[in-house]
């Protein structure tokens, strides 16, 4: 698929099933997460993927981070945070890494590794898989931060989940007009 049907195309998808993209396709993802536009070339990028068991250690992860902010969670939302992770074959977590630095912004490094996510969710579609971005409390909890090395002012961006998809909604509607102005002098 080329680029620019990729980018027209892409559509996320909730319901993800194997095959999952294999280990020639991860290098390529994350190739193409690299190439995210970056102020100062200062990196502010981490990827950790879950495949097969290891998604069940997330969501481990996300059962400790709800124990510890809710000793009284119900044996059902525990369920719940436990399998969120098996939703799809592999998971992917974006955390941007963020640093001091004199010309480069926090917010400028935390787009950065939005941009990163967003170059893997094209890349996968591009290459005939699915997914869908998400994020949800787990994204801003502090045990699971930790736990995933996102310090300070790093900022886990996002949940990558991607895998096959079962079924893939319509797309939207969108009217550029909405969104779109030609700047005219006054
Ligand atoms: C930073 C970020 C976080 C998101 N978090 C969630 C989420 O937790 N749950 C969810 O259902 N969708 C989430 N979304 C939205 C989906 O990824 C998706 O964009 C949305 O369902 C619209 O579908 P589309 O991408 O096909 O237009 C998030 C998107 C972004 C950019």
């Amino acid at each position: 698929m080329n680029a620019i049907d990729a980018l027209l195309t892409r559509k996320s998808a909730a319901k993800l099933v194997e095959p999952a993209p294999d280990d020639a396709a991860l290098q390529t993802l994350f190739q193409a997460a690299v190439r995210a536009p970056d102020h100062g070339c200062i990196r502010p990028w981490r990827f950790i993927y879950f495949k097969d068991e290891m998604r069940h250690e997330l969501g481990q992860i996300f059962v400790e981070a709800l124990k510890k902010n809710n000793p009284e969670a119900t044996q059902a939302s525990l369920e719940k945070e436990a399998n969120k992770p098996l939703r799809a074959p592999l998971v992917i977590a974006v955390i941007a890494k963020v640093q001091e630095h004199p010309k480069v912004p926090a917010v400028e490094q935390i787009i950065s590794a939005g941009a990163a996510a967003q170059n893997i969710m094209i890349a996968a579609h591009a290459m005939g898989y699915a997914g869908i971005w998400r994020s949800g409390s787990p994204c801003f909890d502090e045990y699971v931060r930790s736990r995933l090395g996102a310090i300070g002012d790093d900022m886990i961006v996002g949940f990558l989940y991607l895998g096959t998809a079962k079924t893939v909604p319509p797309m939207p509607d969108l009217s550029l007009a909405d969104y779109v102005s030609e700047w005219r002098s006054a």
